[in-house]
């Protein structure tokens, strides 16, 4: 079974892992990008800035959640708690990335799935989602979840054409 949850200590290994098979390549979504030498205090940045504690200038509160399948984390997403100007353009409400591992197997879908429901619970009534119009898979997970596209633009900072995806969803109690 496929489950949600927050950064705890007892993934290290299993975070370590997925890290090492990101290789190279981009780690998506932001908050891989955080050392993890000390893994404890990484979880403890991770579950703070979710309550907004640590926040860069101009950020918002963020939560990190882990996807676990057999004991192992499969997949990463990171929901914002709201958006500013430069969020809207750039960032959007969530980001997420499976294990490579692990894709092709619609991991991502679930994944984005119970992200959405946990922005519900947040009483996020319209998830924003931005991906990159070159990333065939994360616009058919985005679709797949209700993701209705919205605009295509171009910014400085990326060389390809952004898309703006927009995702309607309940706001009921957990
Ligand atoms: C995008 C990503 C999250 C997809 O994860 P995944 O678990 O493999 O996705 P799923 O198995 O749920 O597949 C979703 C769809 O994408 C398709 N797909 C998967 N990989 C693909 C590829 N390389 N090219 C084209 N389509 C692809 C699947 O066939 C499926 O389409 P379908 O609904 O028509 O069957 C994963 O490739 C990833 O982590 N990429 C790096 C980070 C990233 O780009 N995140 C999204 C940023 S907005």
């Amino acid at each position: 079974m496929l489950s949600l949850i927050k950064p705890t200590v007892e993934y290290e290994e299993s975070y370590r892992s997925y890290i090492r098979e990101l290789g190279d390549s981009e780690r998506y979504p932001f908050p891989l990008d955080f050392e993890f030498d000390d893994f404890p205090e990484l979880v403890t940045r991770l579950n703070n800035l979710s309550l907004g504690i640590g926040l860069p200038d101009g950020g918002v509160p963020n939560t990190t959640f882990w996807l676990v399948d057999n004991g192992e984390i499969v997949g990463v997403s990171s929901l914002r708690h709201r958006m500013t100007d430069r969020l809207e353009r750039l960032g959007g409400h969530i980001g997420f990335g499976v294990r490579p591992s692990a894709q092709g197997r619609g991991i991502a879908k679930e994944l984005l799935k119970q992200t959405l429901r946990e922005a519900g619970h947040l009483g996020i009534s319209e998830v924003l989602v931005i991906c990159l119009k070159e990333n065939i898979a994360s616009s058919r997970v985005i679709r797949a979840n209700g993701g209705r596209l919205e605009s295509e633009y171009a910014v400085p900072e990326y060389s390809g054409l952004l898309q703006r995806y927009v995702i309607p969803i309940d706001t009921g109690p957990a």
